[in-house]
């Protein structure tokens, strides 16, 4: 998972509360998680949930004290528990057993977390985490409702072994889904609320026969993060990606597609009334002539037929609709800043980003890239950066486009 290490991220403040459940050793992943991407942590943590980690773990990991005991001599006063609370910017509660999601939507506080829960008035994230049954128990999902329905974000559990020896719903969330939810929260704005992004990511599959395909080695890693930028400015985010392993955040709305047939199709329905389309997508620019029955090697040679595909950005850059946006990407090996301009043009882009791939910047796969932004007005070169933080520069880019 790669993110960028934003500075906004650095004043963010994140609690974290851990209940009595095995899935309390997650919580130490998703700690680490948060310090690795440089926001502070707390921890507060019921009695039950000290029978599974130890305060020693909770502080060392976190860098901070942890709050157990509401009425603990080494607190520094008796209500530094709901002090806590104004300190927090998101109160994540992970795992959360059956017990405190039914306090909680009942108004009960006989604890230091159930006490900081009721004083905090801010998003609260709930990662469920219990036996199967229990978590279908109509109790429990009554008391889910009605949180959710006072604004608190759920996290469902996944279906999977638990310890309790079942194989059902009820394991908490992965640490790294929790932290990608979490991350919306923090860092969303509402910059470019009202607004519709269009991104296509990572590229097509051209099937040969029912066995084989050509396709490309994009990953899907610009696209994605540029989702997750594009989501941060508060608008309706849409996501259009060819195969890839990437994976994002509930809040994004995702289409799968397969051919570069599927994703031009999906991509012109969507982009009626999107105010900035982003081709990231490696699109086939050649399909087969494709084989019903798998194709025997009979022959010493053969040949495939190939077929010119749809240009999708080319078609969005004709029927482009007044202050819409239309952002390219030039994926090049020499006469780089020439052949992107020629693009630009051609495709009647904003916007393109030039990436040249070569051996010192292998572009496809890496967490990496080296890109060149070329509008009309002029071109920017950009050193060798992460990911996302390309996504976030362009989406910076955008924003200042966007009307
Ligand atoms: N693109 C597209 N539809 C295609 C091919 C490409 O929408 N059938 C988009 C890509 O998503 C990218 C831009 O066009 O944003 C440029 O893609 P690129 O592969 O660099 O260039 P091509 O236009 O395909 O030209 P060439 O392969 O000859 O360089």
């Amino acid at each position: 998972m790669i993110t960028r290490i934003s500075q906004s991220l650095k004043t963010k403040n994140v609690l974290i509360g851990i209940t009595g459940g095995i899935a309390a050793y997650k919580a130490c992943y998703l700690i680490r998680l948060f310090k690795k991407y440089v926001a502070n942590v707390k921890t507060v943590i019921t009695k039950n949930g000290l029978e599974f980690v130890t305060e020693t773990t909770l502080r060392t990991l976190s860098e901070n004290k942890v709050y157990s005991n509401t009425f603990s001599d080494s607190n520094e006063w008796s209500t530094e528990h709901i002090s806590l609370t104004d300190w927090a910017d998101i109160f994540i509660i992970a795992p959360a057993t059956a017990n405190i999601i039914g306090k909680y939507a009942n108004g009960i506080a006989d604890d230091a977390l159930s006490t900081a829960l009721l004083a905090f008035d801010k998003q609260v994230i709930i990662a469920p985490a219990m036996n199967g049954k229990m978590y279908e128990n109509p109790a429990v999902q009554r008391n889910i409702d009605i949180l959710r329905q006072q604004g608190v974000f759920f996290i469902d559990p996944g279906y999977g072994d638990l310890a309790c020896g079942y194989k059902a719903k009820g394991r908490m969330a992965e640490p790294d889904e929790i932290f990608r939810e979490s991350l919306y929260f923090l860092n969303k704005t509402d910059q470019l609320s009202g607004k519709k992004i269009l991104i296509s990511a990572s590229r097509t599959v051209e099937m040969i026969d029912p066995v084989r395909y050509i396709s490309n080695f994009s990953s899907g890693k610009t696209g994605f993060r540029l989702a997750e930028e594009a989501l941060y400015t508060g608008a309706e985010t849409v996501l259009v990606t060819g195969p890839t392993e990437e994976v994002c955040s509930n809040f994004i709305r995702r289409t799968d597609v397969s051919s570069s047939e599927d994703m031009y199709n999906e991509i012109i329905r969507e982009s009626k009334d999107a105010d900035c389309v982003i081709m990231s997508a490696a699109v086939a620019d050649y399909t087969v002539n494709r084989s019903d029955k798998k194709i025997k090697k009979n022959k010493n040679d053969m040949t495939l037929d190939l077929l010119k595909t749809k240009d999708i950005l080319k078609e969005l850059g004709r029927i482009k609709r007044k202050g819409q946006i239309l952002v390219g990407f030039a994926l090049e090996t020499d006469k780089g800043v020439l052949n992107a301009k020629k693009k630009l043009k051609e495709k009647n882009l904003d916007l393109i980003i030039l990436n040249e791939t070569n051996e010192k910047n292998p572009a496809f796969g890496s967490d990496f890239n080296r890109v060149t932004f070329i509008s009309k007005s002029g071109f920017e070169e950009f050193p060798l950066m992460n990911k996302s933080e390309i996504a976030k520069l362009i989406i910076d880019k955008i924003s200042a486009l966007i009307k």
